[in-house]
């Protein structure tokens, strides 16, 4: 059976078009070997299909409307690098009408491109080679205008359609994503509870990622942030090398993939298991921000206002704790905040860990519909560098907060009538993180 979401794509496509969208490149980690491969998320969503050197065509006003270029059947390919659907797999397992080694794509590509009006394909995503080979064929077939031959004269980008589909998940994606935060939940309350003084961060790391495996998921949804003290304050800090020291936070930001699909949480604790009256304050802050947004969080309200509702919050709570000072109305205006809540509140979430689809439509932000699955992370990070701090920005910072780093961030889906909060299962009061650590 085809997936419902090509059936879907070849419904808003139109009869009068024809998509050709090729599968991710492996990518060269060093010399001859490669990362592990990754299929392109849009190729994924459409087919399910996880080998590479694939392409897929697509023609909803044709006998044949799902055609599958891949890899065929090889004994010493397949003793090498393992098993490879080859066409008769694309057939009985994808559910493609036809199916044709990768080889010669290039032969019926004059063919798969005559006739339809409209051309999906994404210029400027897959390879330069297979852009100029599309080019190439467009071009060459726009010369022969005295054979009787229609290339067609549209081109349209498919994310486009894709995008849009993406954003709304439907039941079955849902489920699987409950699992990806499940698993990811259930791994940060296993980092909490096993956390000491003199850990390494990288251990840290291993335990979250052994324990993705270990249920099922195939790995982490992007590298692991385990930042210790003033490593929370580096938004992409991704070394994790550094011991754990008693006294210091540790934020730990950490996702799995689970059958393509992505969760992503940050949670932030004491590695003593016992909060700072300080690190109290930066943190109940942080948290009140973040349960406020995830209440507001319900179809018809727009991704803007969830920003600048958290905006507000933290610039008045930093206010009162001496972070920044003056009016909080003229701080937000002149962004005084940024100094320490420099990035987005959250994003889409799902096949990509920042999921595709757009935030605005004519410079309008998005309400938000149910079937989104998004983040809420807002965060406060106060570098324990005083000496670079750019001029505008608060110079005297109380020396209790230097060093501390918070986010918080749970993965939310948008209901009919509000919201449901998909990493439930790791706790996020300080209070409990506390009881859970002391265990
Ligand atoms: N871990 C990536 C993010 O939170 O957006
Ligand atoms: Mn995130
Ligand atoms: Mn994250």
């Amino acid at each position: 059976m085809l997936k419902p979401q090509l059936v879907e794509f070849m419904r808003r496509m139109g009869k009068n078009s024809v998509a050709i969208i090729p599968a991710a490149r492996e990518a060269v980690r060093s010399h001859d070997t490669h990362y592990r491969y990754r299929q392109n998320s849009d190729f994924f969503y459409l087919t399910g299909f996880e080998e590479p050197e694939a392409i897929a065509v697509i023609a909803p006003g044709r006998d044949k409307k799902f055609t599958m270029f891949v890899r065929p059947r090889d004994l010493e390919q397949e003793i090498w690098n393992g098993y490879r659907s080859g066409v008769e797999g694309a057939v009985k397992d994808y559910s493609a009408d036809e199916a044709f080694p990768i080889g010669e794509f290039d032969e019926k590509l004059q063919e798969i491109m005559d006739g339809p009006e409209v051309l999906y394909y994404a210029f400027g995503h897959t390879s330069p080679e297979m852009d100029q080979k599309m080019i190439r064929q467009l071009t060459s077939m726009r010369e022969m205008n005295r054979k009787p031959l229609e290339p067609p004269r549209t081109i349209v980008d498919p994310s486009t359609i894709l995008h849009e589909m993406r954003v709304i998940k439907n039941e079955a994606e849902i489920e699987i994503m409950q699992t990806a935060a499940d698993i990811a939940a259930d791994a940060h309350v296993e980092a909490m509870k096993s956390v000491r003084p003199g850990m390494k961060e990288y251990e840290v790391e291993a335990m979250l990622e052994a324990y993705f495996r270990k249920h099922g998921a195939s790995g982490s949804s992007y590298t692991s942030i385990i930042g210790s003290g003033g490593n929370a304050t580096v938004l992409h800090y991704i070394s994790n090398q550094d011991e754990l020291k008693d006294g210091d936070l540790l934020l730990v930001d950490a996702g799995a993939e689970y059958q393509g699909y992505a969760s992503d949480i940050t949670r932030t604790f004491p590695i003593n298991g016992k909060f700072t009256q300080a690190q109290r304050d930066i943190y109940d802050l942080v948290l009140k921000t973040q349960k406020s947004c995830v209440d507001m969080v319900r179809p018809g309200v727009r991704l803007e206002d969830l920003k600048t509702h958290s905006i507000e919050l933290l610039t008045e709570g930093m206010v009162e704790l001496g972070l920044l000072n003056g009016d909080p109305k003229k701080l937000i205006e002149e962004k005084k905040y940024m100094q320490f809540y420099m990035h987005n509140l959250g994003h889409y979430l799902g096949i990509d860990v920042h999921d595709a689809g757009r935030y605005y439509f004519n410079g309008e932000s998005r309400p938000a519909e149910a079937g989104m699955v998004m983040t809420i992370e807002p965060g406060l990070y106060i570098s324990p560098d005083t000496s670079r701090i750019p001029e505008g920005f608060n110079q005297n910072i109380p020396e209790k907060y230097l060093g501390i780093g918070v986010r918080i961030e749970d993965d939310v889906l948008v209901t009919e009538n509000g919201s449901r909060v998909l990493t439930h299962r790791v706790p996020k009061d300080a209070e409990e993180i506390e009881a859970l650590m002391a265990k």
